[in-house]
């Protein structure tokens, strides 16, 4: 029997962006794999980074295969005022000014400015998704209207200082695997995996796969051998069957947002998989 997940968890640090897939609705659960015996906590598919922020570790990798949304962190972490200056300067809820940023070219942009520009665009784009056509370019539509206000500096602020205690990786999953050691808890929330290379193309060059799956298999195994704790979470299915083969894992009921209308939301179990 699944558990249910808490409805609208508050936390004392939220995140500064919306990420689809993001698992706040899980932080109550998530939240009780840190023990005082972790030194480090390693994030290898960040998003949004909401267990991060919650937890405050004393240290942390934090990676992604995003650029635009490690470069924001780094600009968060250091150069907070310069992209409050920035943001400050956008006009919240307007379909034209989310226009221009969206068809601005970012190799042209100072990392304060681009980083402004991605935040913006994640706070007013449609259910705080991420996809790029094949040349980069994010062409996500406008939801303004749908979503709420733009975080406070508070928010902001408060995140730039727990960032301080996180290293960044740009890349994929592996790279940050391979610097986990004893006593990090690392927790990995990959994207659901698609099947089609016709899928796979239609959305985003950094789309998920079958064989990505695979790869995240043997990479639990290589930690468990190596007595390094991790957390997997994702969704009830196929994949996930494969994920959990011969480790412990529970399950919980969340609600989903599946295409961002109130018809199409569902209830889902999501495994947390782990070897702790
Ligand atoms: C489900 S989201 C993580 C959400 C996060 N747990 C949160 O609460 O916001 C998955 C993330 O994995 C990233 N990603 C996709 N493929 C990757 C790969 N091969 N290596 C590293 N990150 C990847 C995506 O950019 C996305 O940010």
């Amino acid at each position: 029997m699944p558990v249910a997940a808490a409805k609208s968890p508050t936390q004392d640090c939220p995140p500064f962006l919306r990420w689809a897939g993001s698992k706040r609705r899980l932080l109550p659960v998530l939240k009780s794999f840190w023990t005082k015996n972790h030194k480090r906590y390693v994030e290898p598919f960040a998003g949004s980074a909401c267990l991060f922020f919650a937890l405050k570790p004393p240290k942390a990798i934090l990676g992604d295969l995003n650029p635009e949304l490690i470069s924001t962190y780094i600009e968060v972490k250091y150069r907070i005022d310069a992209v409050l200056k920035e943001l400050s300067k956008l006009p919240p809820w307007n379909k034209e000014e989310y226009a221009r940023l969206r068809s601005l070219d970012t190799s042209t942009l100072e990392p304060h400015v681009r980083a402004a520009r991605f935040i913006y665009l994640n706070r007013f784009c449609f259910n705080g998704i991420y996809r790029t056509n094949l040349k980069g370019q994010f062409n996500v539509p406008y939801s303004g209207d749908r979503c709420g206000a733009m975080p406070d500096d508070k928010v902001f602020q408060q995140c730039s200082r727990r960032l301080r205690s996180a290293r960044f990786v740009n890349g994929d999953f592996e790279a940050v695997l391979e610097r986990a050691e004893k006593g990090d808890l690392v927790y990995m929330d990959p994207p659901y995996a698609v099947r089609a290379r016709r899928v796979f193309r239609e959305y985003d060059p950094s789309t998920f796969t079958h064989e990505d799956i695979a790869r995240l298999r043997s990479w639990m195994e290589r930690l468990n051998a190596a007595g390094i704790n991790f957390v997997v979470s994702y969704a009830e299915s196929d994949e996930a069957d494969v994920l959990k083969k011969n480790f412990s894992y529970e399950t919980i009921a969340v609600r989903r947002n599946i295409a961002g209308f109130a018809a199409h939301r569902a209830m889902t179990n999501e495994l947390l998989i782990s070897n702790i």
